[in-house]
Formats: C-alpha cells, sequence, structure tokens
C-alpha cells in the first residue's frame, strides 16, 4: 500500500503526452497493463497485493504520437458500488465478483481483463470502459486463467484454470469463434495455485507444485489463501494437446514454484523432448503470505525427456529476474531470444521503504538463448520497472527485430514513463520515453494491442 505499491486514487484520461525521443510510426495501437489497485482496504495490515480490485492502464499510440493515456478500475459490482455506479449485470461463477487485476489479452475481437482462482473475466471496450463480466456466450465452465497463451499457428487460446472449489485443473481451448471448443478436467490433489502453464506444438504441461489452498493454515498478516506446504510432492504433468485426463503423464520433480514459464518447444531432433524456460522460485509463501520469499527467483531451462519420464534442470542465470516474455510469433515454438525484468535487491532505500519486499524490478535482460549470453539494461536502483511487452517491427521481422514496452518508474517527477527500447539494442538510450502525467503503480502483466492485427 506504500511508495511505488501505492493505489493511485482516481482515474485520469490525459490526452497528447510529451515523448522524449521518437515514437516509432509503426506502433499503431494500444499498450494497457493490469495490476491491483485497492479503493477502500478497511484493514491495511490484512491487504494482500495478489487481492487488490483490478486496474487498467493505457496508452494509445499513433502516427509517432502518444494520443492518450487512460486508468480505468474494472467494474466488479463491488467496484461499481464503491464508484457509486450503476451495477453491469452479467454472468458469474460460484457468485465469486472480483475485479481482475492480472493480465489483459485481446481475443476474438474482445479485450479481456483476466485473473484466476475461479472467478470470471471482464471485458473492457477500446478506452478501458468495462462492458462486464465474460463467459464466452455460456460456453466458460467456470472461472478462465490469468495466462493464456494465444497459439500462433490455430490463433486459439489455450489456458488452465483452477479454482480453490475444484479437485481438478481445467485445459480450455477456446476457438477463434469465442467459444469454448475443449475442455479436460485433470484430478489433482489439495486445490494447487497453478498461476500459468506452458504449451508446445503437441502438449501441455502443467505445474503442480506445492503451493495449495489453505485459508486456515499457519501464517499471520496478509489474507491470502495459499501457502507452501512441506513435504508435498512436485510434479510436472505433460499433456497431448487432444489427449484426456488418464492420458497426462506426471514426472516427479524437485519442490519448488513457477509463476511464469517464458516459452516451451518440441525439439526438432526427433528426440521426442521438450524444452522450457521459466523463472523458478525454490519456496514460495513458506516464511509468510507477503509475498515471494526465500531465495531469488532464477530462469532455467528445463528438458523433459518423455522417454526416460525425467525432467532435467539447467540454471541460465543467477540475477533474479521475473515477468519473462518472447515474441509472441515464437510461442509453442523454438526461440531464440527472451527478456525479463531484472529484479534488485542492493538499494537500503528500497528496504527502507518497502520493508517485507526483498526485490524490486530495477532492469530488463534480454536473453540470447541460443548462444548463451544476456545484456542488460537499468534504469533504477529504487524499483518500479516493469514487464516488457515485445512488439515485432512487422509481421515478417526476425525475431528480435521490434520494441519493448514497459513502465518505467521516474523518480525525479514521481510519475511513469512508458518506455520504448529497440530490442536490438536494449542498452542504448530508449527510442521513446513518453511521460505519463501520473504514476502507475507496481503491477503484473500486459500486452500490446494492435489496431490491425
Ligand atoms: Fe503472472
Amino acid at each position: 500500500m506504500r511508495g511505488l505499491f501505492a493505489p493511485v486514487k482516481e482515474e485520469t484520461t490525459a490526452y497528447e503526452m510529451a515523448v522524449t525521443g521518437r515514437i516509432p510510426e509503426e506502433l499503431d495501437g494500444r499498450y494497457v497493463r493490469n495490476g491491483p489497485n485497492p479503493l477502500g482496504v478497511d484493514d491495511p495490515a490484512a491487504y494482500h497485493w495478489f487481492s487488490g480490485d483490478g486496474m487498467l492502464h493505457g496508452v494509445r499510440l499513433r502516427g509517432g504520437r502518444a494520443e492518450w493515456y487512460r486508468n480505468r478500475w474494472v467494474r466488479s459490482d463491488a467496484m461499481a458500488m464503491r464508484l457509486g455506479e450503476k451495477i453491469l449485470h452479467g454472468p458469474r461463477h460460484l457468485d465469486m465478483d472480483f475485479a481482475p487485476n492480472s493480465h489483459v489479452t485481446r481475443f476474438a475481437g474482445r479485450l479481456l481483463a483476466l485473473v484466476e482462482g475461479g472467478s470470471l473475466p471482464y471485458e473492457v471496450d477500446a478506452e478501458l470502459d468495462t462492458v462486464g463480466p465474460f463467459d464466452f456466450a455460456g460456453t466458460l465452465p467456470g472461472g478462465l486463467a490469468a495466462h493464456t497463451t494465444i497459439d500462433p499457428d490455430t490463433e486459439e487460446l489455450h489456458c488452465v484454470a483452477y479454482c480453490w472449489a475444484w479437485p481438478y485443473v481445467q485445459y480450455l481451448v477456446v476457438g477463434t469463434d469465442g467459444r469454448v471448443r475443449r475442455r479436460v478436467d485433470v484430478p489433482v490433489d489439495g486445490r494447487p495455485m497453478m498461476h500459468d502453464f506452458s504449451l508446445t506444438e503437441r502438449h501441455v504441461l502443467l505445474y503442480d507444485l506445492p503451493v495449495v489452498f489453505n485459508p486456515g493454515g499457519v501464517g499471520v498478516g496478509p489474507s491470502f489463501p495459499y501457502v507452501w506446504e512441506p513435504g508435498r510432492p512436485a510434479r510436472l504433468g505433460v499433456l497431448p494437446r487432444e489427449g484426456q485426463a488418464a492420458d497426462v503423464r506426471w514426472l516427479e520433480i524437485d519442490p519448488c514454484f513457477v509463476f511464469h514459464p517464458m516459452n516451451a518447444y518440441e525439439t526438432e531432433d526427433g528426440s521426442g523432448r521438450i524444452v522450457v524456460h521459466l523463472v523458478r522460485y525454490e519456496r514460495l509463501f513458506a516464511k509468510g503470505r507477503t509475498g515471494p520469499d526465500g531465495a531469488p527467483p532464477v530462469l532455467e531451462r528445463w528438458t523433459v525427456d518423455l522417454r526416460a519420464g525425467r525432467v532435467h534442470r539447467e540454471r541460465l542465470d543467477e540475477r533474479p529476474v521475473e515477468l519473462p516474455r518472447v515474441d509472441p510469433r515464437r510461442l509453442t515454438l523454438p526461440h531464440r531470444y527472451g527478456y525479463a525484468v531484472l529484479e534488485s535487491a542492493d538499494s537500503d532505500l528500497r528496504a527502507a521503504r518497502f520493508p517485507g519486499i526483498e526485490r524490486m524490478g530495477c532492469g530488463l535482460v534480454k536473453y540470447d538463448l541460443e548462444r548463451g549470453t544476456s545484456e542488460v539494461r537499468r534504469f533504477t536502483s529504487q524499483g518500479g520497472v516493469g514487464e516488457a511487452v515485445f512488439v515485432p517491427a512487422g509481421p515478417d521481422a526476425a525475431e528480435d527485430d521490434g520494441w519493448l514496452l514497459a513502465y518505467v518508474h521516474a523518480p525525479e517527477r514521481d510519475a511513469t514513463d512508458l518506455v520504448i527500447l529497440a530490442a536490438r539494442d536494449i542498452t542504448g538510450e530508449p527510442v521513446a520515453r513518453v511521460h505519463l502525467p501520473v504514476r502507475v503503480p507496481v503491477g503484473f502483466h500486459g500486452n500490446w494491442i494492435p489496431d490491425r492485427e
């Protein structure tokens, strides 16, 4: 609730923002990012960052100009009431009412704010105003997920949904007509938190890890119902894309937690192996529920050997990173490059300002996973560097020929810049900095929503 995490108190609309540098003309669309921004928290000590009402922050780019910035709360019923507005009636799952705070994506012509755990996504319009909860024309059995993958080949949406009330997790495929066309309920024990999944050309990977639903369990402080369960086995499930629950192969792995895989793909050497790049935590919510704790999260390469039934782990970097992304055209396919936020813990100032927060985003890393090299761009030692989204320069541009877009806090004006970096020159000066009139609190994920697909 404090410092760069502090929620903003109002919705802002600003036009024609000042820009340092030059916005590429090819960037014709909107950059939109979601994150928690609670309104009306009764007891800040009990507030958990993951549970704050979602607020979208968007910047409209066109013709080399930054036409507007908007931040908008997602109007769940509770949020509409708090703002003194009419409730937007719509479908619900298990009577849950939550303003999605985790991600935003466009699919089947609709812009959707996303969250996991069982409540529905919300549709918003081109100016980020809420349309209402969305259940894919009644075809969505429960909630959706924070993380979805749009297969660049078929353009279908895939995800794994989970819910505290379900003794299974649910693999979903939504067709390009916007209707759920496939659903596989995979039984799991103990209601694990499954924040993301991986998709390859032929398989779906399920991360069944020892963070489980336990609202009454040990741990004091903020109310968040998931906690580390010591001794619980960890396993990776491998489901053929068109398979059923009985076809899942479960491979035992070392206990850990994974919020975010970067990408996964089938090897092309005929060995039948799957490669996953991901950010791995040794432990999560083991000491308390305030947030990531324990050893810092690091980038690893997992090689899944289906014949031997083993997962081989390889650490690729010692530095803490999070929020990994790739070129969306390479999702499910072999990729050479990846991007992530570099977290840093080297600031006493930060420790003083955010007790309990061990690390904050201070820079961006570009990985060349083929060569095993990386480049780093540091922005600030005080945190406030958000997820970087890669936008290709054109439909046929090479894998790293494009731009990285990220919200970066500018401490000198206590406001946020939308920073645009050339992905081939991340150590160079940003191509452009769009100076937003307000601060964008530290948040989660976003996407570039082009005007033309
Ligand atoms: Fe996430």
